[in-house]
């Protein structure tokens, strides 16, 4: 991504402001345990907007009604993080390298902003963070409040984050390839997985083999704690655990994908541990295989999201009825949510900087929102049927299958992002050769 982007980015977002001042701060480092932390990943909200990848730092969008200017504050260059952390970029460093209008020391922040303050009524913040620059912010326009003689002071505090979220939503060609390079890199992975896994492996072997693919192609992460599970753990929709045998007859579901430049792909796959479908896994697979493909096929500019997530309930439930597992009429079945106890999850989600990207699904009004070019969505239908579950076919228990791809909306309709990775009962049969 280069400046222009972060610039369009900011001009956007304070075109949707009143005048007033916003305050995008950095994610703060996460502790792992006692004196150690995870890699540092930044919000994405604060990223989208300036490309910054340091802790402790703060943006702030100032605009008035006949100018605008962004303030970025960094935490200068100090030997001893050097030595231990690496080397900050600096204020001289982010002078040079951001686009913005001016770059100060964070320990300056307090008292600038206290300046800023009181030449504004509106304040835009992320209503819900609990950062401590953004207390220090609020601290100095209480404190102004309660200042006699100060000529304006914040009347209102407003969510910046929908702001900013309601633009991640339609992603430019820039993003789009950044989520195709994580993809690129996910669908190797999904197929070495398929190449390699042999019973009596563990699940972790896998999540292993694919990790290093993950990190040997330069991914910043992974997108998320993988899953891999083996035979029934399928049935545990966040199951991380990933250390159980993989065993001979059964299957296994891979919900796992990584990031490039912090924009994440979402990818799952369920394929046979010894390469080859039972009749029973087959059924199944072809059931959810079949709508999922329907419910990507309906994918076009106009469609609500909510229409789709309908759409996908019934398909859900005619599956479960041809399988023989629900009986009655498709309306009853659903309206009681007979469907829910075997399909239990949403069809899917925006996908973006944030693997469940937190733009918003309703408009101002309330209604889902209809698809529009340049949104990114997954379609990941599932069908779990737990081994002790005596409602189900005695054939079917144990068997969970969820399969999941990456969708662009196009004007055209739609582009499956995520297209090269074996899908089929065929290609994945062909894939986990043995
Ligand atoms: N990997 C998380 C999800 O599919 O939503
Ligand atoms: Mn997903
Ligand atoms: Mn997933």
């Amino acid at each position: 991504m280069n400046e222009t982007h972060f610039l369009n980015r900011r001009s956007k977002l304070l075109d949707m402001m009143e005048e007033g001042l916003a305050i995008i701060t950095s994610a703060p480092p996460q502790t792992r345990s006692n004196d150690t932390e995870y890699p540092y990943r930044q919000n994405s909200d604060f990223y989208y907007l300036c490309g910054f990848n340091e802790d402790n730092s703060v943006l702030v969008l100032i605009k008035t009604p006949n100018s605008s200017k962004t303030i970025l504050f960094v935490e200068a260059h100090n030997a001893e993080h050097a030595l231990w952390n690496g080397a900050r970029m600096g204020i001289d460093g982010a002078r040079e390298k951001f686009s913005v209008d001016e770059v100060h020391d964070i320990a300056q922040f307090g008292g600038m902003i206290k300046e800023l303050l009181h030449e504004h009524i509106n304040l835009y913040i992320d209503l819900y963070s609990d950062s401590s620059r953004l207390s220090e912010a609020k601290t100095a326009a209480q404190s102004l409040h309660s200042t006699r003689g100060v000529k304006r002071h914040i009347r209102s505090i407003r969510d910046v984050t929908y702001l900013i979220r309601t633009l991640r939503l339609i992603k430019s060609s820039e993003e789009i390839e950044s989520i195709k390079k994580a993809i690129a890199i996910t669908a190797e992975a999904h197929h070495s997985a398929m190449e390699k896994c042999r019973a009596g492996m563990r699940e972790y072997q896998l999540q292993a083999e694919m990790n290093y693919i993950f990190l040997n192609n330069g991914a910043s992460s992974e997108a998320y704690g993988a899953i891999v599970a083996g035979g029934n753990n399928a049935n545990t929709l966040h199951y991380v655990d990933n250390r159980d045998e993989l065993r001979d007859g059964d299957l296994v579901l891979i919900d796992a994908a990584c990031e490039w430049e912090l924009y994440a792909s979402d990818i799952t796959r369920t394929f046979p541990i010894n390469g080859k479908f039972s009749d029973a896994q087959r059924e199944v697979y072809n059931a959810v295989l079949d709508v999922q493909l329907r419910v990507i096929e309906a994918i076009r500019v106009g469609v609500k999201r909510d229409w789709l997530q309908n759409y996908s309930e019934e398909l859900l439930c005619d599956a479960l009825i041809e399988l023989g597992i629900l009986s009655g009429e498709r309306k009853t079945l659903m309206e009681a949510k007979e469907h829910k106890k075997y399909a239990p999850h949403g069809i899917g989600h925006w996908m973006g900087l944030d693997v469940h990207d937190p733009c918003p699904y309703v408009d101002e009004e309330g209604e889902s929102l209809a698809f529009m070019a340049g949104m990114v969505m997954t379609i990941e239908p599932g069908l779990y049927f737990r081994v002790d579950d005596e409602s189900v076919p005695e054939r079917y228990r144990g068997i969970g299958i969820r399969i999941e791809d990456n969708i662009l909306v196009t004007e055209e309709g739609y582009e499956n992002l995520s297209v090269m990775i074996a899908k089929s009962v065929e290609e994945i049969e062909g894939m986990c050769r043995r």
